[in-house]
């Protein structure tokens, strides 16, 4: 495929293993959440490895980890990888895939002795998943700029934990940037976390675009009494009313084509048997493509929960990210690399968030995907094959080429 010799496969698997041990769980998966101690095991594992392969390593203000491999122009790079947090209940590849199947793509380049056109930078963000702390993909936000560091630090978890405090408790954060460096281009593999390639049998994607996301929570008030004695029609239920607004909004995808709705959490107050709930506070996913849309599936949204209601109900934004066109010239490398290397491929857009979409609107931006088993993500039996793996590494490897060397070698 061009002078580096594809990726080694059998190592990038070993080091998923491993990955996959940090923060196992008992039924398989993975829970990594950010800022816990396995998220922190999870960033050292990375971290040694790089400083392992003689890389410069770099941790900023917020704990985003980067490894660089300098090319002949040190200044000019080229920037890959993604996260290793997980959600609670995750599997073994979404975001670890990304991050270790670049430090593959750099460890052959060391091991060929093999000087880059450009640095090469891998790049592993905190908080991408946002379950935790909101919002998702905090890290490539604030590198983006598009949040302060007081903004990030300030984020606290439902028990009032806050980032900065972690942050201190696991003595994480640096004080690096790379603002030395002009990065020219960002590339990250991650698995497709759908159906769409398993179902056409086609190992890798090109992702041209990632759809919108916006989300927010609602919290309907209303009081608590005896559910003895209490008379159904002198209650304020809000577990009543909650579950009104929830049926009502869940039948919105109906109504509108391409929109997928999650009401993903819901919480009771005080949530004991024989009292009647005094608050619900519940959680509205929204995803679309299409920007205009995404804003209608939230005046819709707002519409149902601002009729006339027995209950106060509030609602407050958590996260909203536009949808996102990647980079033509990072799409071109990628689809150029999956053809070089004769792997059959198809462009399509992504469904879940990215931080290469984040990271769209300060560099050029795209992404690699590989099939998902039976298109299940968030979730422990989470899978994809080692041939599969392989192929998204050596896809990685000849777009990383590409970008930085201006074609395959
Ligand atoms: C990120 O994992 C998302 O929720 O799409
Ligand atoms: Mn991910
Ligand atoms: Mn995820």
């Amino acid at each position: 495929m061009n002078k580096i010799s594809s990726i080694n496969a059998q190592r990038l698997n070993r080091r998923l293993e491993e990955l996959a041990r940090i923060g196992a769980r008992s039924d398989g998966g993975v829970c990594r959440l950010a800022f816990s101690d396995a998220d922190l095991k999870g960033r050292n594992y990375v971290a040694s490895a790089l400083g392992d392969l003689g890389l410069e390593v770099r941790i900023d203000a917020v704990g985003n980890l980067f490894g660089i491999l300098k090319g002949q122009s040190v200044r000019k790079a080229i920037m890959c990888g993604s996260h290793t947090d997980t959600v609670a209940t995750g599997g073994r590849y979404d975001g670890a895939l990304g991050v270790l199947a670049a430090l593959e793509c750099i460890e052959r380049m060391v091991e060929e002795g093999f000087s880059p056109a450009q640095s090469i930078v891998l790049a592993s963000f905190v908080n991408e998943e946002g379950v935790r702390f909101m919002p998702d993909m905090m890290g490539s936000l604030y590198h983006s700029g598009s949040l302060t560091l007081e903004d990030v630090l300030g984020a606290t978890d439902k028990d009032g934990v806050s980032i900065g405090s972690e942050l201190n408790r696991l003595s994480y954060s640096g004080q690096d940037t790379l603002n030395d460096l002009d990065i020219t281009a960002f590339v990250e593999l991650h698995i497709e976390q759908g159906p769409v390639l398993e179902d056409a049998h086609i190992p890798i994607g090109v992702v041209s675009g990632v759809q919108g996301l916006s989300w927010q929570e609602v919290t309907v008030s209303g009081k608590s009494n005896h559910a003895g004695t209490t008379p159904m029609d002198r209650r304020l239920d809000a577990g009543v009313v909650a579950n009104q607004l929830i049926h009502e909004i869940h039948a919105l995808p109906l109504a509108m084509d391409g929109l997928r709705l999650t009401i993903g959490s819901v919480t009771y107050h005080p949530s004991l048997i024989n009292v009647i709930p005094n608050k619900v506070t519940f959680t509205i996913d929204l995803r679309h493509p299409n920007p205009t849309q995404l804003e209608q599936a939230e005046r819709l949204v707002q519409g149902i929960l601002q009729a006339p209601q027995p209950c106060t109900v509030t609602s407050k934004p958590l996260a909203r990210v536009d949808p996102c066109s990647f980079a033509p010239n990072v799409v071109e490398a990628a689809q150029k690399a999956a053809k070089s290397a004769g792997y059959p491929f198809t462009t399509m857009i992504s469904g879940a968030g990215h931080d290469a979409q984040i990271l769209q609107s300060c560099y050029p931006s795209g992404m690699i995907f590989i099939p998902s088993k039976g298109g299940v993500s968030h979730d422990v039996s989470e899978y994809s094959s080692p041939d599969d793996i392989a192929a998204g590494a050596n896809v990685l490897l000849g777009a990383l080429l590409e970008l930085s060397e201006g074609s395959h070698l």
